[in-house]
């Protein structure tokens, strides 16, 4: 199959490189000339474990190329998927469309011939309905079939969860479409990935039915860690106890610091604002959408109450800044506004990332001394707090440490560490849900 992806971030690049991987000729194609002229010259924009090889390999095997041009690969292809950002709309919280719209008609001037248009970016309910109005206006005779295929991939383990879905969604009545789709998933369809064909519409709300409950569990456990903490209960153990039982499973039962990143926030808060405009609210991730963001400056408060109340000409050192580990991912990361909120309450802040920190300057810029290691990080410091459970920071040398801070204090918000080592180690700790060891 000839595939041309539009939209070359995280999951254009990475759904592009995989098609191809399975034998596909792929082009991906991007409005972002500086991004294209990175892959042509053999550099992946992305840190993503893997794709740098993946991309290399179908690269010299010319089923991978890439383009700012999109009209050419479109006329080629039998299928076009449309992975442009979908991010909050300034000012209503609604996704902001415009460049799955813009991407629409575009495709629209260029096609030729039978062409399965698939949307794989996280739209709303109804927006395959709009896409195909667009087209069929900019090209009455264009003969297409467009298709939600939302992408359920995680950043961090992007290829893996590509090539091992656990399922693959995709929304069409169309006989020729789903051939195409059955055809280009192929390799995965051999592997027993399930391939759940549905409406259109339903497709799209799978996707984000999927975040919102996903996001739910996390805010859910976090709530049960705080009243772990007023009683003493061990929020882990109560994770685990309930996540053996098969009916509710055991992941996205770890209690954090809230959720963030690219998908979690801007999706749960479409949603809600679809259902609010269908008379259908959904009180629940309502719910779950405040209860996390007063969750971000609640945990610098938390910061704050190690070290006695206040953080005022404290250092604090940060560990981790992308949203979760294995990622250079900055958007919506919960260090943001902690960091933001520290600021606010007069501390200093030194911080430490692993693969974030070039992204983390344009958003942090001016607010922290950025370092370059995590012994670094806590030279000189009142407060370490783990944002990120990145590998590196589950085994670090803790007499080291001890001996570079100001005060051995550490607020461990991804429970990296056990209250008893720590506290063996001499360090005042404390983490999320669990009760300090009392010797
Ligand atoms: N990042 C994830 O983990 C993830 C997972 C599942 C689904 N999604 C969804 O996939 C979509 C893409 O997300 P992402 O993280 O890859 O975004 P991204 O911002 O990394 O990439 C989007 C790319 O599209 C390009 N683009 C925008 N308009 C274009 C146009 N008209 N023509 C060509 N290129 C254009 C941009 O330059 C950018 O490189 C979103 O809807 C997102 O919600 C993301």
């Amino acid at each position: 199959m000839r595939v041309a992806m539009i939209g070359t971030g995280y999951v254009g690049l990475v759904s592009g490189a995989c098609f191809a991987d399975f034998g596909h000729t792929v082009t991906c194609v991007d409005k972002d000339a500086g991004k294209i002229a990175a892959l042509r010259a053999g550099e992946v924009p992305i840190y993503e474990p893997g794709l740098d090889r993946l991309v290399e390999t179908n690269v010299r095997e010319k089923r991978l190329d890439f383009t700012t041009e999109l009209a050419g690969p479109v006329a080629e292809a039998d299928a076009v998927f449309i992975a442009v950002g979908t991010p909050s709309r300034r000012g209503d919280g609604h996704a902001d469309l415009s460049y799955v719209y813009a991407s629409a008609r575009e495709i629209a001037a260029a096609v030729s011939g039978f062409t399965v248009v698939v949307t794989k970016s996280t739209v709303p309910v109804g927006t395959g309905d709009e896409v195909e109005r667009i087209i069929r206006e900019t090209r009455l005779e264009a003969d297409v079939a467009v298709v939600s295929n939302p992408e359920f991939l995680r950043e961090g383990a992007a290829i893996r969860d590509f090539k091992h879905p656990d399922r693959i969604v995709i929304g069409t009545v169309d006989e020729r479409a789903k051939q195409v789709m059955t055809e280009i998933y192929r390799p995965l369809y051999l592997n027993q990935a399930p391939l759940l064909f549905t409406a259109r519409g339903t497709a799209e709300l799978i996707k984000y039915a999927a975040n919102a409950f996903l996001a739910t569990k996390i805010t859910f456990i976090n709530e049960l860690a705080d009243l772990c903490e007023k009683v003493g209960g061990d929020v882990q153990e109560v994770a685990r106890g309930i996540g053996l039982d098969n009916r509710i499973g055991g992941k996205f039962l770890h209690a954090g610091p809230g959720y963030g990143g690219s998908c979690f926030p801007k999706d749960t808060l479409a949603l809600i604002k679809t259902a609010q405009d269908h008379e259908a609210p959904l009180r629940i991730v309502e719910t779950v959408v405040a209860v996390n963001d007063q969750r971000k400056r609640a945990m610098a408060r938390k910061v704050a109450g190690a070290l006695g109340g206040s953080v005022r000409d404290k250092t604090i050192a940060v560990l981790g800044l992308t949203f979760k580990p294995n990622t250079d991912d900055m958007r919506d990361a919960p260090s943001i506004p902690l960091i933001t909120a520290f600021d606010d309450m007069g501390a200093k802040v030194r911080a430490y990332d692993p693969a974030g920190m070039e992204q983390a300057k344009r958003d942090l810029d001016g607010l922290v001394t950025f370092c370059g290691n995590a012994y670094e990080c806590a030279e000189g410091a009142d407060a370490l707090v783990i944002v990120t459970e990145w590998e590196q920071f589950r085994a670090l040398d803790l007499d080291r440490l001890k001996a570079a801070m100001r005060q051995p204090v550490v607020v461990d918000l991804r429970n990296v560490y056990r209250p008893d080592e720590m506290a063996r180690a001499g360090f005042v700790y404390s983490s999320i849900g669990r009760a300090p060891f009392r010797g």
